[in-house]
């Protein structure tokens, strides 16, 4: 792999089917799950086989792939009813990042455009959203790094890593293209609860790249702000509103509040296709509600007492008026806002499909 400390790929496109590492065993065994068909993806993505905005959007290209695969017999009608099913399967399996509905969009344009045999197009379309988001994260890496100005700690949230993307990672990019420079002396990692992607991902990606990592509770946070010991607070993302108003997972806004209080920066790391331009503000983006039994069990063993209900959402919203910073493969924004966000959106690339909206 061409950059160091970058070792780990969650999505492989291999003889004729998706492999996917399941994240669900992790740090314990290093096992790739074989999927061939659209159901499969759909069911891979809901129980977390694969996560992370980015890569579910991934696997969701590769799936609408798998779903042609089955239903292309030549004649056009037949395999376009039913692909609708598996796009609509595919569409249920996850609600909240935005990367699923913009890769659906992406791939229903290209069978769109598609008289006859549309399965080269499909795949080279799906292996192009995987390689640009790999170029995004390392073009975020180099702008994100560039921004923290001296040599410091930095904290994260969940994984954001090449776990939780194509290659490389959103805001673990940042930090990776930081440690690389020496910008980055130290990563704490919040062990994010309940599901533990930063116990069981960020610290097991990191130690894979030999980056070293201390972990911590989730609730120690404002302590190590407290302090001094970190500079920067760098965060990925799920879905961007029109206004900057920021989905990620559960926990980040109280980091970003605890933040603002202590003088440390916070930093959102998000490809552009996490933005989206048709949910004007954070209010409006559908948040995930997870089963009961997150909390209530611990590895299949009961730790709450019974009788306690539950709220688990998986993920909530930070205000865009307590992110200092939002880099996306176009550049970067300083206190992001309606108007910075639509002229980022309007400018580069313009006529790509990252223009697409993203309803389906
Ligand atoms: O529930 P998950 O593990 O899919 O949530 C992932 C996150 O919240 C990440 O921070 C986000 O997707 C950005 S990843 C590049």
């Amino acid at each position: 792999m061409s950059h160091d400390h970058d070792h780990v790929r969650a999505l492989v496109w291999r003889d004729d089917a998706l492999e996917l590492l399941d994240q669900r065993l992790l740090p314990k065994e290093t096992c790739y799950r074989r999927l061939t068909t659209a159901a499969e993806v759909a069911e891979a993505i809901r129980c977390m086989v694969v996560r992370g905005a980015p890569a579910i959007g991934i696997a969701a290209a590769y799936g609408v792939v798998l779903a042609v695969r089955a239903g292309y017999t030549g004649k056009r009608d037949r395999w376009q009813i039913v692909l609708q099913e598996d796009l609509d399967r595919l569409a249920a399996s996850r609600p909240t990042a935005v990367n699923l509905f913009w890769a659906l969009r992406r791939m229903k344009r290209v069978i769109a455009e598609i008289a006859d045999d549309p399965l080269e197009r499909l795949l080279g379309e799906a292996r192009a959203i995987h390689e640009e988001d790999i170029a995004a994260n390392q073009r975020m890496g180099v702008l994100g790094a560039s921004l923290l100005g001296e040599r410091c700690a930095v904290l994260t949230h969940c994984n954001t890593g090449s776990l939780a993307t194509g290659g490389y990672g959103t805001a673990l990019g940042v930090i990776r293209a930081g440690y690389a420079t020496g910008m980055i002396e130290r990563v704490y990692a919040d062990e994010t609860r309940p599901w533990l992607q930063g116990a069981r991902l960020t610290a097991w990606e990191l130690t894979q790249d030999r980056i070293p990592v201390t972990l911590l509770a989730d609730g120690a946070a404002a302590a190590l702000m407290r302090q001094g010991e970190v500079r920067w607070v760098i965060v990925g993302a799920d879905r961007i509103a029109a206004n900057g108003d920021v989905a990620n997972k559960i926990g980040t806004y109280s980091l970003a509040v605890t933040a603002r209080h202590h003088g440390v920066k916070f930093m959102v790391v998000a490809p552009t296709s996490t933005v989206d331009l048709a949910t004007p503000e954070g209010a409006a983006i559908p948040i995930e509600q997870r089963a009961a039994d997150e909390l209530l069990n611990f590895n299949g063993y009961p730790v709450a007492a019974t009788g306690a209900e539950v709220w688990n959402p998986s993920f909530d919203v930070t205000p865009a008026e307590l992110v200092d910073v939002l880099v996306t493969e176009r550049g970067v924004i300083l206190k992001p806002d309606s108007t910075k966000i639509a002229d980022m959106m309007d400018t580069a690339n313009s006529g790509s499909p990252m223009q697409a909206p993203i309803a389906l």
